[in-house]
């Protein structure tokens, strides 16, 4: 196999509760993702990131894991994990799974334990507990917020019923967080790495990378409510307005622990991959986790967060290339996942809307579904062009917007109830994928129930009528894929090219010539033969919001007219 696979690859994440449901519980599973892996092949992408299917009370869609060396009930069994595998790898598929280290469940034995346990004993201490603050220890430990809403911390009830001490959860209540400078919890994950390893997987995707450690003495942070998610919007430079690092993000001391994690992965057979979820702030900083003796990737959340507007990109992609080239490391590219609204509707969003706050019903000004459409496209488009490592989330193959009209009572996401309903957190981006255009469930479930209810206009987006069309998105995205494999674009360089007008970007990559119009006029196209494009082109007229990938008659007729 290809060396340094990961450098240039496609790797597509399945969000395995609404991949597809091969029992007819309603919920998808892993004998679902088997048994469409030949879809994914078909659709060109080199690799599978299968968000967590471990055992878990899924309070938080499986983010919160109670035996991570074991497959939850709902999505069949370890033989299934180890089926899927294999059959992945037999199409020449790499797979990668979900490493949840930050926190357990509430439900994992350990906690269970330290909850039987006195404060001060051995079990507290895989834990984060403290005591509370005020006479009787009647306050929060200190003034932190869960991403969730609500304090970080809950309060425990002690053996003889009195009020106890308190226990640090970054997320949900039942999610609490590890105390990694306990050796024992270091241990418990290197047994995990290697559980997995040795079952043939390819890699980790590391979920909250970025949140294992916690600054000594928990001292309070000065805005609670501004260190949300990761540091706040992404920023290139750190600017004298960009948020004060949180004491529980990012911290230095978290380097050793994937220094150790990719030791042991060196020590196995194959290229296997650690991928860090971290979201820090500003993007250079990020250079930290991809050294040579660390992690292999780190998600660009910069690049997710960036408008549809020429300069913010061109200035994400040159510091990407940048940051990521200057240890060596590929960068990444991302436009959507299970935690952000869809690309699809995104990028065409007129107003702020952070991550993990999702978009309802009564959200004002929503846009127009097609305009939104095209620049997703387009966005993928240049994406797809562009050097290094891209992800793909399941479902953007096919365009689907975020689901708006989910009724409040489907609702799952633990944001929306921690946050008084005033997020919708992030249900819409989660609802389960239509594979055809009839049944109830669009193909998704052999029964006639999703966990998710699947919005009517879904109907139109099937893969299979899909399939049929040459215009449809599933077709943009094959066509794409192979193309970029054909001219090898995930290897090659950005080369930025003179630009006609502000709003449009053009570079070269290789032999191909990619013109992204971020603006809302059309642009005459230079002559050439079209790879591939976004919107439909006529008399070499490229549309607005368009991306095309050309290979020019004559380079040096470029700029363009
Ligand atoms: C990041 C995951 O992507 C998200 O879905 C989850 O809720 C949190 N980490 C907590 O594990």
């Amino acid at each position: 196999m290809q060396s340094n696979w990961w450098h240039s690859a496609v790797i597509y994440q399945v969000y395995p509760r609404s991949f597809a449901d091969a029992d007819g519980d309603g919920v998808g599973d892993l004998p679902g993702i088997t048994a469409h892996l030949d879809d994914l092949v078909d659709l060109g992408v080199d690799a599978v990131w299968v968000s967590p299917f471990f055992t878990s009370p899924q309070r938080d869609a499986g983010y919160d894991v109670a035996d991570y060396c074991d497959v939850d009930p709902v999505f069949g069994t370890l033989d299934d994990a180890d089926a899927l595998i294999h059959a992945a790898h037999e199409r020449g598929i790499r797979l990668i799974v979900d490493l949840v280290p930050n926190h357990s469940s509430s439900d994992h034995p350990w906690f269970q334990e330290a909850l039987r346990a006195a404060p001060g004993s051995a079990a507290r201490a895989r834990y984060v507990f403290r005591d509370g603050r005020g006479e009787h220890g009647e306050f929060p430990p200190n003034n932190w917020q869960s991403v969730f809403g609500g304090p970080m911390w809950t309060r425990t009830a002690e053996a003889d019923g009195t009020p106890g001490q308190w226990y640090l959860h970054i997320f949900d209540s039942s999610q609490p967080d590890f105390d990694w400078t306990n050796p024992e919890v270091r241990d418990l994950f290197l047994g995990v790495l290697r559980f997995w390893l040795d079952r043939g997987v390819d890699g980790f995707r590391v979920d909250v990378a970025h949140g294992l450690m916690k600054e000594p003495g928990l001292p309070d942070v000065a805005e609670p409510d501004a260190v949300a998610f990761g540091a706040g919007p992404a920023t290139l430079e750190p600017a004298v307005s960009a948020p004060v690092q949180a004491p529980y993000w990012g911290q230095d001391t978290v380097h050793e622990i994937y220094r150790e994690w990719r030791a042991l992965l060196e020590s196995y057979p194959g290229e296997r991959i650690l991928i860090a979820e971290a979201w820090v702030d500003p993007l250079p900083r990020l250079a930290d986790w991809v050294r040579p003796d660390e992690m292999h990737q780190a998600f660009n959340f910069a690049y997710l967060e960036t408008p549809w507007a020429a300069r913010p990109l061109r200035e994400i992609i040159d510091a990407s290339l940048a940051t990521f080239g200057s240890v060596g490391a590929p960068s990444t590219w991302v436009l959507s996942n299970h935690d952000v609204v869809r690309h699809a509707t995104r990028l065409a969003l007129t107003f702020d809307n952070p991550q993990g706050h999702g978009i309802g019903l009564a959200t004002p000004n929503l846009p127009e579904p097609a305009s939104a459409l095209q620049r997703a496209r387009a966005a993928t488009a240049l994406m797809l062009a562009l050097p290094g490592s891209a992800y793909l989330y399941q479902g953007e193959e096919l365009g689907l917007p975020e689901a708006i009209e989910l009724p409040d009572h489907a609702r799952q996401d633990p944001t929306w109830f921690r946050s008084d309903n005033q997020r919708y957190g992030r249900d819409g981006c989660r609802v389960p994928l239509p594979w055809t255009a009839h049944g109830a469930t669009y193909g998704f479930s052999a029964s006639k129930h999703s966990w998710l209810p699947q919005p009517e206009r879904w109907r139109d987006l099937a893969r299979d009528l899909q399939r049929c069309s040459d215009d449809s998105t599933l077709s943009l995205y094959r066509h794409l894929l192979a193309v970029r494999k054909d001219l090898q674009l995930g290897s090659g360089t950005v080369r930025w090219l003179d630009s006609p007008r502000p709003d449009v970007l053009v570079f070269q990559n290789g032999l191909a010539v990619i013109i992204a119009n971020t603006g809302d006029l059309p642009i005459t196209l230079p002559e050439g033969d079209i790879l591939a494009c976004s919107a439909p082109v006529e008399d070499a007229t490229l549309p607005e919001h368009a991306t095309a990938w050309l290979r020019p008659s004559n380079t040096v007729s470029l700029p363009l007219p």
